[in-house]
């Protein structure tokens, strides 16, 4: 049976082929401390978890949920934009997501037609690549590295490609990186957005995974960004909810309805016990969020402090789970991640995951138990493993 051109012509997902060496390895009964998937190791508020128990004897949440989404989740994603962002949200400028990557994934149904350019930073999260490429999008590279912060350099690209395309994708803080962007960047992104026509997607799923107080600016929060602007959320890494599948997205209206539009067609939204689940932690005290951000603060500073004792020379970085580390001299970053495995047992994201810039890299998502943490240095340095770069 001939998969459509669409399938068959994505480019190799490099995390399926990890999967099946972890699956190896655990065949032949490796111990693995696994880095590789950045799903968070904190645990959702209580009142979430109270609420969904209570919402699953309620015979109104096993029906179908409405398109438009419960309005009470509406109300409670209003509410906290405002508090956490200062950003102000209309009622039709929401829409509820069965986690950000699918409403990501299915905005491109909406805006893309086969050809139609998008503008992408590289390295990035797969899905930010991938899914133009499932609707015949054209993906136009925007190169990040350190030196320039991981920030793509917006004058540098070329005019008539700018003016060619459709969208511009930007996340910040950043998937696999951890960078961060300034509110000046996203002042200039909404600006050349502006002059070229474009739709701006800005996905924020790590809005609050912060350090240090450093916190990263919702690109709505720049005046007239609403103009041109869809942001996405995810409640899978603020409050520990991944496996629930709940997001949602803010901004323009026409953006907003038409993604709604396209799921009309796809989907009935989240479960009800969910959506309501999601209502209480977006009304949960700042005190658990902070203790959240100390829990992976302290992975990242064990992690950092112990890969620097073994020649590395890492910045602690000011937002995500995530550690972006180069590979030692002689190593690709597969072949690293392969060493790694076979000697110590600990599994991290080769750098080519994320795009073809991402070789020479690989990246750590500090999302195990803090005792896995202090082993997976403790490991490393029994190993003899060194940066030699
Ligand atoms: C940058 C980024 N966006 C979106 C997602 C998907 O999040 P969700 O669970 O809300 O679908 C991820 C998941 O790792 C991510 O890293």
């Amino acid at each position: 049976m001939k998969q459509s051109e669409r399938l068959a012509k994505l480019p190799v997902y490099v995390f399926a082929l990890l999967d099946k060496l972890k699956a190896e390895a655990r065949a032949q009964g490796k111990d693995l401390i696994d880095l590789t998937i950045g799903s968070p190791s904190h645990l959702p508020p209580k009142e979430a978890i109270d609420a969904q128990t209570k919402a699953l004897k309620d015979p109104a949440c096993h029906k179908y949920s409405s398109f438009e989404g419960d309005p009470a989740f509406i109300a409670a994603v209003i509410d906290w934009c405002k508090n956490q962002y200062n950003i102000d949200i209309k009622k039709d400028e929401v829409v509820i997501l069965v986690g950000s990557k699918e409403g990501l994934a299915h905005f491109y149904l909406a805006y893309l037609n086969p050809g139609d350019t998008i503008l992408v930073p590289m390295p990035i999260y797969p899905s930010h690549f991938r899914a133009p490429l499932l609707v015949g999008g054209v993906t136009e590279i925007m190169p990040t590295d350190e030196k320039n912060n991981f920030l793509p350099d917006l004058d540098k690209i070329d005019t008539k490609v700018a003016d060619r395309a459709k969208i511009i994708t930007l996340t910040y803080p950043t998937n696999p990186t951890a960078a961060v962007a300034p509110k000046e960047f996203f002042a200039k992104a909404v600006q050349f957005a502006k002059k070229h026509d474009l739709i701006l997607i800005h996905d924020f799923a790590y809005a609050e995974l912060y350090f240090e107080g450093k916190k990263p600016v919702s690109c709505l929060s720049i005046p007239g960004a609403k103009d041109v602007c869809i942001e996405f959320h995810s409640l899978s890494k603020t409050f520990g909810m991944a496996g629930w599948r709940l997001g949602f997205a803010v901004g323009n209206a026409a953006l907003v309805g038409s993604l709604k539009s396209i799921k009309t067609n796809l989907d009935y939204g989240p479960f009800g016990a969910t959506v309501k689940a999601g209502i209480a932690a977006l009304k949960v005290k700042g005190s658990y969020l902070k203790k959240m951000r100390a829990g992976y603060q302290k992975k990242r500073d064990i992690v950092v402090e112990g890969l620097n004792c073994l020649g590395w020379k890492l910045k602690k970085p000011q937002a995500t789970f995530y550690l972006w580390v180069p590979v030692p001299k002689g190593f690709t970053s597969m072949s690293f991640v392969e060493h790694l495995m076979d000697k110590t047992g600990v599994v991290v994201s080769p750098g080519t995951g994320f795009g073809d810039s991402g070789e020479g890299f690989v990246r750590f998502a500090l999302v195990e138990s803090d005792e896995k943490i202090k082993e997976t240095v403790s490991r490393l340095k029994k190993a003899g493993i060194r940066y030699n770069g």
